[in-house]
């Protein structure tokens, strides 16, 4: 076992060809531990002289000098990279690239293609203009670009409607884990009477009604009937496909060393080891999958949300919100559960304090999480962490809206009338009317 202050902890172990655990008790401190029996690991005797040694050999101007070497130890396979931190208790994998989804029975092609007409459909609303596209959008990072939805009625929902990118990949689903899986979740925003509040009798109804659809549910389902359930799969398939393009960081960590610049280089250690980010956005989709309070919850406030607690009405959930995935980051804003968030740098400032604003709760206040801290970055390696965060994935491409069942004779009809109405407005305009 090592001791070391270092600004960068991992010189020592950067040979080393196996996964490492490392944790840091306290800030800012850092403990590197090793997992036992990872038997090509140096001795802790021989690590504590290669730090003394690097110590002695890069003295004072180590802070100028590091992000270069530290580009060196990250340019090779990820399981040479020196090791992550975090908390002691705290099981984290290493963050890398999406393996890809394992088949699975309910989602086929045609589920998918017939998923992607319900998905753009109005007309699975109770009122016939919501479809779930109208909240997520792909050209708004598959969320709706504000702070909290708007939804039947423009009514205003409380939460901030999340990407669907890479959702496949969560266990527990929505920003209180509620859903389990994207199958139990397909219906609730249809049912949701502050979503599309529609009953899916109705629904079901609607659909037999539309010209293409029971042909549609045929090709996906090989009968025509349409149900609740079978529109529940086609949905689920049409959102599980939605998983993001490899981004620059997978590309470097697949040995494509250009991708990323030094300085997202420094932010990528950053986030392993002292932002202690991966004490919660670990992983291949930068998230734990659990639930933490980091301390948006307004108790007793107007804006009050308890998160999980709604859910398991337990006391230790009070406040706490499903880790989101930070892959397509800075393309899925406004951030948070509330979209409390429209500023990027923001979000960075605020775990560099140690959030905080929550320094002064409510009595009674359910506590922060203690795995957030101050972290004490200066504004170089903020700004690090913000570029590394960058290379998590491109705005999501634009998506060819399907044409709807139905829908095509009806916005012919739509066109003529304002055509004839334009002819004759342009007719007066000329002075020619009859
Ligand atoms: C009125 C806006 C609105 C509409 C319409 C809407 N959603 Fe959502 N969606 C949201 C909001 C807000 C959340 C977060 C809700 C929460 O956590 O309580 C969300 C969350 C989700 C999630 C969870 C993602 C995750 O990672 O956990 C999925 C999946 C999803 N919606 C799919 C759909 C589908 C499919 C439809 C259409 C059937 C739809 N949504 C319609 C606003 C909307
Ligand atoms: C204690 C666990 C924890 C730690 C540590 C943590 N996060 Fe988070 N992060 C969360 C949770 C939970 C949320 C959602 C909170 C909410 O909406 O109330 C979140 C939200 C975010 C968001 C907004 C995501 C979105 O889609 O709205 C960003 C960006 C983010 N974290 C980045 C970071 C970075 C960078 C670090 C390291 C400096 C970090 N987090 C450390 C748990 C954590």
């Amino acid at each position: 076992m090592a001791l070391i202050r270092p600004r960068y902890g991992s010189r020592m172990i950067k040979h080393s060809s196996e996964k490492k655990l490392a944790t840091y008790p306290e800030f800012p401190r850092l403990q590197i531990r090793e997992r036992l029996g990872s038997g090509r690991l140096p001795g802790a005797g021989l690590m504590a002289m290669r730090a003394l040694i690097a110590c002695l050999l890069v003295g004072h101007s180590a802070t100028a000098q590091e992000p270069r070497d530290l580009a060196d130890e990250y340019r090779r396979p990820p399981a040479e990279w020196p090791a992550f931190i975090v908390d002691p208790g705290v099981q984290a994998e290493d963050i890398g690239p999406l393996q890809p989804l394992p088949p699975i029975a309910w989602h086929t092609p045609g589920s998918e293609a017939l998923g992607k007409l319900l998905f753009f459909d109005p007309r699975l609303s109770g009122s016939g203009q919501l479809a779930c596209v109208s909240c997520h959008d792909p050209q708004l990072g598959w969320g709706d670009g504000r702070r909290v939805s708007a939804g039947h009625g423009r009514r205003a929902g409380r939460r901030n409607a999340m990407t669907l990118l890479n959702a496949a990949y969560f266990e527990r689903l929505f920003w209180d884990g509620r859903a389990e899986g994207l199958l139990d979740l397909a219906l609730q925003p249809i049912r949701s009477p502050d979503e599309m509040n529609a009953n899916i009798a109705d629904i079901v109804a609607r659909l037999e009604s539309v010209g293409g659809y029971p042909e549609a549910f045929e090709a996906a389902f090989g009968s025509p009937d349409v149900s609740g359930q079978r529109i529940a799969q086609a949905i689920a398939s049409f959102a599980r496909s939605l998983v993001s393009s490899p981004s620059r960081f997978d590309r470097f960590a697949r040995g494509e060393y250009a991708r990323l610049s030094e300085k997202e280089i420094e932010g990528l250690h950053l986030f392993r080891t002292r932002a202690g980010c991966m004490n919660c956005h670990s992983g291949p989709r930068f998230s734990d999958g659990g639930f933490h309070h980091t301390g948006l919850s307004y108790y007793g406030r107007r804006f009050e949300d308890l998160g999980r607690f709604e859910i398991t009405g337990n006391p230790e959930d009070r406040g706490r919100f499903r880790t989101p995935s930070l892959r397509n980051i800075r393309h899925t804003g406004p951030w948070m559960h509330n979209g409390l968030f429209t500023d990027f740098k923001g979000i960075l400032r605020m775990y560099n304090q140690g959030i905080a604003f929550a320094a002064r709760p409510r009595p009674g206040a359910p506590g922060l999480s203690p795995l957030i801290r101050p972290l004490g970055l200066d504004r170089g390696e903020l700004e690090a962490l913000e570029a590394f965060l960058g290379a998590l994935g491109r705005k999501p491409p634009f998506m060819e809206p399907p044409a709807l069942p139905g829908m095509a004779e009806a916005a012919n009809s739509a066109k003529a009338a304002p055509s004839a109405a334009a002819q004759a407005a342009t007719a007066r305009t000329q002075g020619n009317t009859p």
